[in-house]
């Protein structure tokens, strides 16, 4: 019997679509704030295979969700390539800024960053063994384009500025940037791949801050790039694709980098989504991530509405983005309930 997220993957509609979140790993769950205590901090936790294994597994056991998404974080592709990275409390990454051709120089070439990234193939290999048979691994990166905002700034920044800005004064550097973290992500992927992840998905978290032509050249070529270069060395492979904000940039963008399924952030209506992006294939994701914090009726009329509106095409249930840490998880527990019930 074929998991049922790779047969909505494949475009199968199914009477109750499968269910996962994104951070569903994260610091709503006591379980989680407990191993990473353990683990000493967050990277030390992405680093060590056997906690990041525990964290996956966690939500799986405490909610039975039909995927795992592997624990680990798009931050440390760029720590892999040289980058300096760390985390500031209650504040978020930091890593060293690229303002020019130096920084850039500064970085390692692509076939060094297995070195630093074996420990997450080792909690890739740890799942895919201890993973309930009917439950999918999914693996990811960050797609180039956010991953490169971050490695500019150093640091998350309201409106990607400094990217636009390396972006308009050294568009050398920028698309060499963009290029090195591409081919960096087929490689990381790949590697997830071979030691057992069986989905991927390519966060695009800032894709919607680029426009027009920016957005062809910088979040749709470089997603088309990394999902032909993985589908030849992995025929089937199903992959997901998350340029969240794109608004009008989601309708053709399955077909644009050949995603098996666009996730959807929840700016966008689940009727209009229906319309113009599940023509093309499987959607994932639209509930708005404050539901898991309030719950109640507005969250249930919210799931059933998005349950409706996409039930005549191929659809995964998720979040429009990640839980936050002030989630209820009896909100959760109510949410899976209601997208098996059905109605
Ligand atoms: O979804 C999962 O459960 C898998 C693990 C995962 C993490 N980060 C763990 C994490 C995934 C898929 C990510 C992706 C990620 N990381 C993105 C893209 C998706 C998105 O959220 O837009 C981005 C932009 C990052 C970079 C990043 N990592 C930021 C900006 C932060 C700080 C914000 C925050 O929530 O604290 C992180 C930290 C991070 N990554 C945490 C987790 C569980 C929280 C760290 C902690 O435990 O303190």
């Amino acid at each position: 019997m074929t998991k049922t997220i790779l047969r909505a993957l494949r475009g199968e509609v199914l009477p109750t679509p499968p269910i996962w979140m994104m951070r569903q790993a994260g610091r709503y769950l006591p379980e989680y704030r407990a191993t990473r205590a353990q683990a000493g901090d967050f990277l030390k936790l992405c680093y060590n295979p056997d906690l990041a294994a525990e964290v996956t597994l966690q939500p799986i056991r405490r909610f039975g969700f039909d995927a795992a998404i592997l624990f680990a974080d798009i931050l440390l592709l760029p720590q892999a390539l040289g980058a300096d990275l760390w985390f500031e409390t209650g504040e978020g990454p930091r890593l060293s800024t690229i303002t020019g051709p130096d920084g850039l120089a500064r970085l390692k070439p692509v076939a060094a960053i297995h070195e630093t990234l074996a420990p997450v193939y080792e909690t890739v290999r740890i799942l895919s063994r201890e993973l309930p048979k009917e439950t999918t691994l999914i693996g990811f990166a960050g797609a180039p384009w956010t991953v490169a905002t971050y490695m500019i700034a150093g640091r998350g920044t309201p409106d990607q500025g400094p990217a636009h800005a390396l972006k308009a004064a050294d568009r050398a550097t920028f698309t060499a940037l963009i290029d090195l973290i591409t081919e960096g992500t087929i490689e990381y992927l790949s590697a997830q791949v071979q030691a057992g992840a069986e989905v991927v998905k390519l966060f695009d978290s800032w894709a919607g801050s680029l426009k027009g032509q920016d957005f062809t050249d910088f979040a749709v070529k470089p997603a088309a790039r990394i999902i032909a270069a993985l589908k030849a060395r992995h025929p089937g492979l199903p992959v997901i694709a998350f340029p969240r904000e794109a608004g009008q940039g989601y309708v053709g963008f399955a077909r644009a980098t050949g995603a098996d399924c666009v996730a959807l952030d929840n700016s966008v209506s689940a009727e209009w989504a229906a319309e113009h992006v599940q023509v093309d294939g499987c959607v994932q994701g639209n509930l708005a991530p404050h539901h898991m914090v309030s719950g109640g009726p507005a969250m249930d009329a919210d799931i059933r509405r998005i349950l409706a509106a996409f039930r005549k095409g191929p659809h995964i249930f998720n979040l429009g983005h990640g839980i936050t840490p002030d989630a209820n998880p009896d909100n959760v527990a109510r949410m899976i309930e209601v997208v098996r019930a059905g109605c």
